[in-house]
């Protein structure tokens, strides 16, 4: 918590399983300022997760952590694990990014409203795997990306931000997640801007914006 204005501070933890892109773009936003926030620790339920290696690179601790199960849902064993270093390393936020897993209440409880996600959809459309190959299969003309807070209900909370995707008449599955993966990537740092800098409150689904803390608090 940031005692001067009363909002948490902007130090992240971001869980991701895989390619680690999106952990890419934060990195890359912190390198060259237009993120305005600091990825504390990257935590991976996968030891060989390329997202660990980006981590390395960028001189930020980077941990496996153990799922527990083999199963998407997370135990709340490890949940408590994973929680634990969030802790240590002063995690304010935590983002998932391309976390393969589903998190539950251990997690949720310990950060309320404070744990983000990028989905390559449109949501509520197309949520779940492989949104993109959803959506052409669907044959809708717009596809996109969102960003919103993790509840319980997978791929469910309120949200953030969103952009939207043309689907071109020619697209295959991966020439269209290509295209949604560019807008992820910067709705992701835009995002992340936005809740470490106004502080927000939540009416039903939606998300209310107060006034930006003055700059310097
Ligand atoms: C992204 O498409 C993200 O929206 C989804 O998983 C993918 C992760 O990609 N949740 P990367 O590991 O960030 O490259």
């Amino acid at each position: 918590m940031n005692a001067a204005n009363g909002m948490p501070g902007s130090r992240l933890g971001v869980l991701a399983s895989g390619r680690g892109s999106n952990l890419q773009a934060l990195l890359d936003g912190q390198e060259n300022g237009e993120l305005r926030a600091r990825v504390a620790v990257v935590i991976s339920d996968r030891a060989d997760a390329p997202a660990l290696e980006r981590a390395r690179r960028h001189g930020v601790p980077a941990l496996h952590l153990d799922p527990g199960s083999p199963r998407a849902r997370l135990r709340p064993e490890a949940e408590t694990e994973i929680v634990r270093a969030l802790r240590a390393h002063g995690v304010d936020w935590v983002v998932l990014a391309g976390y393969f897993r589903i998190v539950g209440s251990v997690l949720l409880d310990a950060f309320a409203d404070r744990v983000l996600n990028i989905h390559p959809s449109l949501l509520p459309a197309f949520p779940g795997l492989h949104a993109p190959r959803q959506a052409l299969a669907y044959g809708v003309e717009v596809a996109g990306c969102t960003v919103h807070l993790v509840t319980a209900a997978v791929d469910a909370g309120p949200i953030l931000r969103q952009e939207a995707v043309a689907v071109r008449p020619d697209d295959t599955e991966e020439s269209l997640a290509a295209r949604i993966l560019e807008r992820e990537h910067r709705i992701l740092v835009a995002a992340v801007n936005d809740v470490v800098g106004r502080p927000f409150r939540i009416e039903g689904r939606r998300v209310r914006w107060g006034t930006a803390a003055p700059a310097g608090e």
